[in-house]
Parts: C-alpha cells; sequence; structure tokens
C-alpha cells in the first residue's frame, strides 16, 4: 500500500515535470539563422539613409528579417558571447522585448530565439501618446536592467542607446522604418504587461515595418 502511494507520487510527479517543461519548451520560438552576410549596401549608404519613420505600410516583416534585424540589435557577434551593443562594464543590461500580431516575447540573444510571453498585443500597450506605434507590423521595447548598473541611468541609457542606433542603422540598409520613441517615466503598466520587475526598466519604444 505504502509502495503503491509513492509510486503514484512519483508517476503525478514525473507527470507534472515532463508538461511542465514540455511547456516551456513550447514557448520557445527558434529564429532563422540571422543572415550576417546580406550587406544591402555600405554603412556609410546606412548612415546616410538613417532617418526617423512614423508611417508604416501594411506588410508584414519575415522572420528572417526579424532575426536579422534582432542580431544587428544586440545579437552574439562573438565566441565569448559579447553583443553587435556595447554595454557598461560588459553587464549586458539590455533586453529586447518584441511585440507582433501573434503576441508578445523576448530575444533570446544565446538561444537564438522568441520567447513567448504573451499573447495580448504589445504595440497596444506602448503606444501612448505615440499611437502610429499601432500601426507597425513589430514593436521593439528595449529595457535595461538597471540593478545591474547599480541604478546608473545614464549608462542605462547609454546603453539602450547603442541598441537604438543598430536597429536604425539595419532599417535604414534593409528597407525598412523607425523611430526611436522615449517610454517616458513612468512605465509602470508596461512593466505589469510584461511581467517584469520594477529595475528591469523600458526605456525605448521602436515600431518597425515598411
Ligand atoms: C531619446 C529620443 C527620444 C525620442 N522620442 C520620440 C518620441 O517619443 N516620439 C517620436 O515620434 N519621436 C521621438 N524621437 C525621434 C526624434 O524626434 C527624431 O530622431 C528627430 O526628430 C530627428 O529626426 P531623424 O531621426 O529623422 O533624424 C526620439 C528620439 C530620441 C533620440
Amino acid at each position: 500500500m505504502k509502495k503503491n502511494g509513492l509510486m503514484k507520487i512519483a508517476f503525478v510527479t514525473m507527470l507534472g515535470l515532463t508538461c511542465f517543461y514540455g511547456n516551456i519548451n513550447a514557448q520557445e520560438t527558434k529564429l532563422p539563422e540571422p543572415k550576417k552576410s546580406n550587406t544591402e549596401g555600405s554603412l556609410m549608404k546606412a548612415l546616410q539613409d538613417r532617418h526617423s519613420s512614423r508611417t508604416f505600410a501594411d506588410k508584414s516583416v519575415t522572420d528572417q528579417t526579424l532575426a536579422d534585424l534582432l542580431w544587428a540589435a544586440d545579437g552574439i557577434n562573438r565566441s565569448d558571447g559579447k553583443r553587435t551593443a556595447p554595454s557598461a562594464r560588459n553587464m549586458q543590461d539590455i533586453t529586447i522585448y518584441v511585440g507582433k500580431a501573434d503576441g508578445t516575447f523576448r530575444y533570446d540573444a544565446k538561444a537564438n530565439a522568441l520567447i513567448k510571453i504573451g499573447n495580448s498585443d504589445l504595440r497596444k500597450a506602448v503606444s501612448g501618446r505615440n499611437k502610429f506605434i499601432q500601426t507597425a507590423p513589430i514593436v521593439l521595447v528595449i529595457a535595461s536592467d538597471t540593478s545591474l548598473l547599480n541604478g546608473n541611468m545614464a549608462l542605462s541609457g547609454i546603453d539602450a542607446g547603442t541598441v537604438v542606433q543598430n536597429v536604425y542603422l539595419y532599417c535604414a540598409a534593409n528597407g525598412l522604418g523607425t523611430v526611436c520613441c522615449y517610454a517616458g517615466e513612468d512605465t509602470t503598466e508596461v512593466q505589469k504587461f510584461l511581467g517584469i520587475k520594477a529595475e528591469n526598466k523600458p526605456l525605448v519604444y521602436m515600431p518597425v515595418g515598411y
């Protein structure tokens, strides 16, 4: 009787763990391998073309383009795990959240994957006074874990800014439009939406589209 009970507990525990981890895996979508050699023109041309856009065509962004964009923004570009964007003391405090029609995701640079956070529309949640964000197929939320930089907001802002410029340059080189939108002082609602701690501060919203 005792042995049967223990076996039942073990079975239920294993079933639970399988479901739990199965669920986590289901939430991770691998991105296509970034096309790092797909250079559309020179850096000087991208700098020449860089500008802010606030109107977007009704055209979606492919997974390949999204993978390339995220890698350009803050992907891993060296075997030691360092990134396309510099960060103060290599704290790698920046996380990019992605909002698109099929839900809200966190970019996992190491796994080259999107981790699903929820089904709701992040574009709507962050649009605020920048209503045009809702018309873009994608929005990137650039957040800094300020606790990694002892709350030094200047460093967080600079780290976010380097990612911002990477996004601008990728967009300029690939026929996409974007604009850096300040997230504002009070980001409590967006943090709740993303389910992130108070120290993980959204700083910039970047709609991206054609
Ligand atoms: C820190 C920062 C915050 C910005 N915030 C907004 C914003 O909330 N909404 C917006 O439409 N543009 C925003 N912009 C974009 C600027 O208005 C834009 O860069 C500026 O007008 C120059 O235009 P350009 O980017 O085409 O050179 C922001 C830019 C920066 C650098």
